[in-house]
C-alpha cells in the first residue's frame, strides 16, 4: 500500500502505559507492506514483551546495545530506517533525546540517524504541562523533529483524564505516511472533497436519502493529505470515520452542502464531487411526525417531491481561476455518454464513471472499477482496484492536470 510498500521504519518503543497501542501500530504498518525494525527501551518491555512485536511484524527486536554481535546494530538500524518513529515517546526519554544522550539502543540509534523524526509523546497530563517537558520538546522541535501531540481523553485508570493520551494507531500510521509521501505537486494547495449521502426530511423522523456510505470521498480526502494537500471533507451521512488530518464540514442536505463548497469554492484548488446529493426533496416536509392515523382515511398520500439544486453547476461561477474540477457519475446504463454529457454540463476537468450494478462497483463495497472521462475528449478504462488504490490513481491525474496547466 502506497506509501508504506517495501519501506523500512524504525518504530522505538519507550516505557509508558500506551505501548500496548504500538503492537497496532506495528502491526497495521506491516500489513500496509512495511518492514518494521522495533527497538524497545528496557523500561518499554516492562510493559509489553517484545515476543508480542515480534509476532505482530516478523522481524527480530532490537532491546540491548551491548549484547555480543549487536555493535553495530544502532549504526546500521539507523541507516536503513525511511522514518524514525518513537511511539510512546515519555517524558524520560524526551529529555534524553533533547539532551543528545546516547545511554541505550534507541537513543544512540536517534543520535546516528538522518531520516526524517516523528515524535509521539504520550504521558501524564501532569507531566506533559510540566516546564521541563516544553523545555525538551521545543529543543527537540528545533532540530527538526515533528511531534505529533497527544489527544485530550482518558489517561491510565484514576488518572482523569488531559492532554497526554496517546493519540490512536490510525492517526499515527496516517501520520507516518504523510512522512513518507515525496513532496507532491499537491503539497500545500486546497482540496475539498465532498462525501457521503444527504438527507432530504419528509418529517423530522423520516427522510430520503440513498446508499452512498462515502468510502470513495473518504479514500480521497485521505490520499490527498497525505501527499501534503490542505484538506476539506464536506460529508453528508458517511459510514466511515472522518480521516486523520482532514478538516471535517458535516452537513445534512444538499442546499447545506451547496452553502458549504460555495463558501469555500472561491479558495478551492481542487474539488473533487464524490457525494452522492439527492436529487429530489420533499417539497413542503411535515414538521410534526406523520402518523399512520392520519393516512387510514383512503390510500396513503403522496410525497410531493420539487427537485433539489445541483452543486457543481450551480456554483460554478464560484470556482477558483484555474482550479480543477472533477466530478462522479453512477449510472446503472449507457455509461459513458450519460457521463460525457454530464462532464460537459457541469463544467468539469474530469468525470469518474462507475457503474451502480456491476460486480464490485459502486456503493458500499472496498472496490470499484470506473472509467476517468476528460474534458480533452480522453477515456481511460481501470480495472478493478480498491478504492484507497482509486484515489490515488485519481490524484495522479489531477496532479498531471495541475503541471499542464
Ligand atoms: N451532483 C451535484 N448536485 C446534485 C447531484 C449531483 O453536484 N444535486 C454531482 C455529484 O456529486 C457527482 C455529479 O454531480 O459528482 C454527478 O452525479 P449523478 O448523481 O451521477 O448525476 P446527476 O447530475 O444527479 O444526474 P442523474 O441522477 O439524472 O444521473
Amino acid at each position: 500500500m502506497r506509501p508504506f510498500e517495501g519501506r523500512r521504519i524504525l518504530l522505538g518503543i519507550t516505557g509508558g502505559i500506551a505501548s500496548y497501542k504500538s503492537v497496532t501500530v506495528a502491526r497495521l504498518l506491516t500489513q500496509a507492506g512495511a518492514e518494521v525494525d522495533v527497538v524497545m527501551t528496557r523500561a518499554a518491555q516492562e510493559f509489553v514483551g517484545a515476543i508480542t512485536f515480534e509476532a505482530v511484524t516478523g522481524r527480530r527486536i532490537y532491546t540491548d546495545i551491548f549484547g555480543a554481535g549487536n555493535a553495530l546494530d544502532h549504526i546500521k538500524l539507523a541507516r536503513e530506517a525511511s522514518i524514525f518513529v518513537v511511539a510512546p515517546a515519555t517524558a524520560d526519554f524526551l529529555a534524553r533525546a533533547a539532551h543528545g544522550m546516547a545511554d541505550d539502543l534507541l537513543t544512540a540509534c536517534l543520535l546516528a540517524n538522518t531520516s526524517p523524526v516523528l515524535l509521539v509523546p504520550a504521558m501524564n497530563d501532569r507531566m506533559w504541562a510540566n516546564a521541563q517537558t516544553k523545555q525538551n520538546l521545543r529543543q527537540l522541535r528545533n532540530l527538526g523533529y515533528k511531534v505529533l501531540d497527544p489527544d485530550e481523553g482518558p489517561l491510565a485508570v484514576g488518572e482523569g483524564s488531559g492532554p497526554g493520551r496517546m493519540p490512536e494507531p490510525e492517526a499515527i500510521v496516517a501520520e507516518i505516511g504523510r512522512v513518507l509521501e515525496p513532496r507532491t505537486r499537491l503539497a500545500g494547495l486546497k482540496i475539498v472533497v465532498t462525501a457521503g449521502a444527504t438527507r432530504e426530511a419528509i418529517d423530522p423522523v423520516r427522510f430520503i436519502s440513498n446508499h452512498s456510505t462515502g468510502k470513495m470521498g473518504v479514500a480521497l480526502a485521505q490520499a490527498a493529505w497525505r501527499r501534503g494537500a490542505e484538506v476539506t471533507l464536506v460529508a453528508g451521512h458517511i459510514d466511515v470515520p472522518s480521516p486523520h488530518g482532514v478538516d471535517a464540514i458535516h452537513v445534512e442536505t444538499v442546499s447545506e452542502m451547496k452553502d458549504s463548497i460555495e463558501e469555500i469554492l472561491p479558495s478551492t484548488d481542487v474539488l473533487i464531487m464524490a457525494a452522492a446529493p439527492a436529487d429530489f426533496r420533499p417539497s413542503s416536509p411535515a414538521t410534526r411526525k406523520i402518523k399512520k392515523e392520519s393516512q387510514k382515511s383512503g390510500p396513503p398520500k403522496p410525497i410531493e417531491l420539487a427537485e433539489t439544486e445541483d452543486i457543481l453547476a450551480t456554483t460554478r461561477s464560484a470556482r477558483k481561476k484555474g482550479s480543477i474540477v472533477i466530478g462522479f457519475a453512477l449510472e446503472t446504463e449507457d455509461l459513458l455518454n450519460n457521463s460525457a454529457k454530464k462532464l460537459e454540463q457541469k463544467g468539469l476537468d474530469l468525470i469518474v464513471a462507475n457503474s451502480a450494478v456491476d460486480e464490485g462497483t459502486g456503493f458500499g463495497g472496498d472496490t470499484n472499477r470506473v472509467t476517468i472521462l476528460s474534458a480533452g475528449g480522453a477515456i481511460e478504462e481501470i480495472a478493478m482496484m480498491k478504492k484507497t488504490e482509486v484515489a490515488d490513481l485519481i490524484l495522479d491525474r489531477v496532479e498531471a492536470l495541475l503541471n499542464g496547466r
